[in-house]
């Protein structure tokens, strides 16, 4: 057997997509274009086997919303071994050359969804963001005393959502951790993808506004799945939410509550922070699922650390171990509201931890002394407690789309 990692040329995007739907499971539909136009195929690192791909992954060029600021990221993505060669340490070589290309193109972290959680944390990936898989059951849903009205929603159509909620899209994205930048093409081929196949039994997908002074305040999309019985239990699939304004949020979450022949309403990927716990009368008629949501990794310490911006002044030394150990070291970090600065050094850290810890407060989810808590931090109690502070931030990481 001789195997060969490298990138594919646009001839083998084909053989690269076949492999992709051997191992998710899906016959790629006639006409799916969610990597063609976005992935560039230079990024792509599959392992060939006698000329045939085995093995595939990519990295898209995003660009990261961090606290404060936006960072260059080497968005993880297409990681598949044909259920023929799993097992033999694939994985481990095409991650190899995938971060070895994202430092190449001089990105401070990369970032990916996993298909598994137990699959990164080895590679340096920590747990970024966390989101909630929502459920609310129609009937008993009522609003809260002291919700706002909600604001009027229309329904528009394909064309109007792809002119309306990019800009809406952009002014959130300046603000909160988790989000990154969509082309017109990615809006197009990705973010408001609605082929046939990807319906699951479900309608096309309804494109609900609200219209704001500048533009509109709110955005979301969902698809009805029916169910017919004598009381109808169908359900509405949410699969945007994002606004603005508390009106806003309160007139889209009204609307898909409000529905008839419908028994839930419910989706994934909504923030920890979503307000539509409080705009419900009592918390627990939304029930949610916690699941891990983005995953980053720091390429390179300094850099990343510098990038963002910190709640509280802080002046440490962290001693990180990489799993990979490409950024094992020492770190010296001065950081305050002002600015950050962040260097190796050879002096005595105050605090220990694993890079995938460091990643996974990076955005500001983990909170380190939590991790103390579990072993897996270790070090000086107040050192540890000014990373909580310094690091934490608002609005928490939320990653609206899997990629
Ligand atoms: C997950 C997948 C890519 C692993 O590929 P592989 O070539 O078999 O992995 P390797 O042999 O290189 O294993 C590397 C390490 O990951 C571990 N690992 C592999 N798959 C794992 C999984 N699903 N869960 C937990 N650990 C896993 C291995 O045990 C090994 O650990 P070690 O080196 O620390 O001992 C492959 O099984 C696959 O394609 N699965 C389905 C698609 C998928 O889940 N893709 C990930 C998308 S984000």
């Amino acid at each position: 057997m001789s195997l060969e990692i490298r990138a594919i040329e646009p001839g083998e995007f084909e053989d690269m997509r076949r492999a992709m739907g051997l191992v998710f499971g899906s016959d790629p539909p006639q006409g799916d274009s969610r990597f063609e136009r976005v992935l560039p195929f230079d990024r792509t690192r599959c392992v060939f086997d006698d000329g045939q791909i085995v093995g595939t992954s990519g990295a898209f060029s995003l660009t990261m919303t961090v606290p404060g600021s936006q960072v260059a990221c080497g968005g993880t993505t297409a990681v598949a071994v044909l259920p023929t060669h799993r097992r033999r340490g694939l994985l481990r070589e095409m991650m190899r050359a995938h971060l070895d290309d994202v430092r190449e193109h001089g990105e401070p972290i990369a970032a990916l969804w996993a298909s598994d959680s137990a699959i990164y944390g080895r590679f340096g990936y920590g747990c970024a963001s966390i989101c909630h898989d929502i459920e609310i059951e129609i009937g008993r849903a009522r609003w809260n005393r002291l919700a706002p009205d909600p604001a009027p929603a229309r329904l528009v159509d394909r064309a109007d959502a792809l002119e309306l909620a990019p800009p809406l899209y952009d002014r959130l994205r300046a603000v909160t951790p988790g989000f990154f930048d969509r082309t017109p093409v990615w809006w197009e081929d990705r973010s408001l993808r609605d082929s046939e196949p990807y319906r699951e039994g479900g309608t096309g997908l309804r494109y609900v506004v609200v219209d704001g002074e500048d533009g509109i305040d709110g955005f979301a999309t969902y698809r009805t799945k029916p169910a017919w019985d004598l009381h109808g239990a169908g359900r509405v699939v949410l699969r945007d939410l994002f606004a603005a304004t508390p009106e806003a949020w309160s007139g889209l979450w009204s609307l898909l509550v409000n529905q008839d022949l419908v028994k839930t309403t419910g989706g994934g990927l909504r923030p920890t922070w979503d307000p539509v716990f409080d705009l419900l009368a009592g918390t627990r008629r939304a029930k949610a699922t916690r699941l891990d949501a983005l995953w980053v990794r720091l390429m390179d310490i300094p850099m990343a650390l510098e990038a963002r911006s910190y709640s509280s002044r802080i002046e440490l030394i962290i001693g990180v171990s990489d799993p990979i150990g490409d950024v094992s070291g020492s770190y010296r970090l001065q950081a305050g509201t002002e600015g950050a600065e962040c260097a190796p050094t050879t002096d005595e850290p105050s605090v220990w931890l694993d890079l995938e810890d460091l990643s996974s407060g990076y955005m500001g989810h983990a909170r380190f002394r939590e991790l103390a808590r579990s072993g897996r931090v270790a070090g000086d109690a107040a050192s540890i407690a000014a990373l909580d502070s310094a690091f934490s931030w608002d609005p928490g990481p939320w990653c609206p789309e899997i990629f």
